[in-house]
């Protein structure tokens, strides 16, 4: 059986004006009928896959409880996280939980607002990369690159993967966020994939991983667990030796150190949705490759991503090219698409006018 962890932290500033501090992109029906938090438990559910662990902080606890309620799912342990520690304390402290119970149990850690069509090619991924978290590895799923993307985190595979190959492969080296030449050069030699951000292993071989690469985090975290407070059906985290531990993401302390990974690629389709470009390529499209939502008309645009997340404000676009344009009953966001990335800076603009 395998426990999915499900990291429901971030904020997703990229996506702002919908995704807000107090209820970010992973809570809100970006693409489909179903939230992205939604969409990932029911895609790590059924036959194979115990109750979800959940990792989140206060102010989300309870979106998270009603989410997985509304669509039949109970969850297992939900950790409140005091503050944000980043994905290593994180993962860390989940890790710790289930060794209590099962510590040779395996744990699949996936981001909760990742969209991911086709469940049935990551069903079918995950059992590849079981096979060999079992004997110890530590999994990563591959996706194929299309550009030098610094933001991600690259794999180099021992062997260059054949086409619509599933079974898992030796990892060389895990370099996260590269800067932009290592990228091309990366992107050149063909061997690497992006990391996907999705892990599996078992609880032993992480602890493990942790115990060798980032031996600081285990005290004050595994301190936080024991220490951590019941709160109506939730863990409260313990703040004080939570505090302590360093604020550093899984990729920077344990995947770039360790030499017992493995890769499964994934070629099924898979997108972070980083940005309102990355959102509208998600979406289904009309002619011109305009994308609109309810409430959203365009007429005679191409390139185009226009959203109403408000029923009593209607969106009409005419003759864009290449724009995004989201409405929200509060703001509105107008801007060149390929500027998308640059909607953090527009958050980061906001706040400092308080
Ligand atoms: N619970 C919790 N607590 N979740 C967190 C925290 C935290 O402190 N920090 C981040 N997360 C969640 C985010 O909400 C996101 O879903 C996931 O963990 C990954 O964090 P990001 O901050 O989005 O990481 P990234 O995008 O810079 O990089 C990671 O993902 C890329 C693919 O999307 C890395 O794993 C890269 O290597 C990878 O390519
Ligand atoms: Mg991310």
């Amino acid at each position: 059986m395998i426990t999915p962890v499900l990291l429901c932290g971030g904020s997703g500033t990229r996506l702002w004006p919908l995704s807000r501090k107090s209820y970010p992109k992973q809570f809100s029906r970006l693409i489909g009928d179903e939230s992205l938090f939604q969409a990932s438990a029911r895609r790590l559910s059924g036959e194979g896959y115990g109750a979800p662990m959940v990792l989140t902080n206060s102010d989300f606890r309870f979106i998270v409880t009603e989410q997985l309620s509304d669509i039949g799912v109970d969850p297992g342990a939900i950790l409140i996280e005091p503050e944000g520690r980043n994905t290593a304390p994180a993962i860390l402290s989940a890790a710790l939980w289930l060794e209590k119970s099962n510590p040779d149990g395996l744990m699949l850690v996936a981001p909760s607002d990742h969209v991911i069509p086709d469940a049935e090619a990551f069903r079918t991924a995950v059992t590849a990369g079981a096979a060999v978290a079992r004997q110890g590895r530590l999994v990563t799923f591959g996706i194929a690159p299309t550009h030098p993307e610094t933001g991600y985190g690259w794999l180099e595979l021992s062997a260059r993967p054949a086409a619509g190959e599933l079974t898992a492969i030796d990892l060389v080296r895990f370099v996260e966020k590269p800067d932009a030449p290592h990228a091309e050069d990366m992107l050149k030699a063909g061997h690497f994939m992006w990391n996907a951000g999705i892990f599996l292993f078992s609880v032993k071989s992480i602890l493990d991983a942790f115990r060798a690469h980032a031996p600081d985090l285990v005290e004050p975290v595994q301190q936080a667990v024991d220490e951590g407070q019941p709160d109506l059906g939730f863990l409260r985290l313990a703040p004080g030796p939570w505090g302590e531990a360093g604020d550093i993401s899984i990729d920077y302390a344990v995947m770039e150190k360790a030499d017992n990974l493995s890769v499964v690629p994934f070629a099924a389709g898979w997108s972070d949705l980083g940005g309102w470009d990355a959102v509208w390529r998600e979406m289904p499209q009309q002619e011109g490759a305009v994308a609109t939502s309810e409430h959203a008309t365009a007429i005679d645009c191409t390139n185009t991503l226009l959203r109403s997340e408000d029923p009593a404000q209607e969106i009409v676009g005419i003759g864009l090219d290449n724009i995004v344009a989201i409405a929200m009953p509060d703001a509105v966001l107008v801007a060149d698409k390929t500027r998308a990335q640059d909607v953090r800076k527009a958050v980061n603009a906001l706040k400092s006018k308080g």
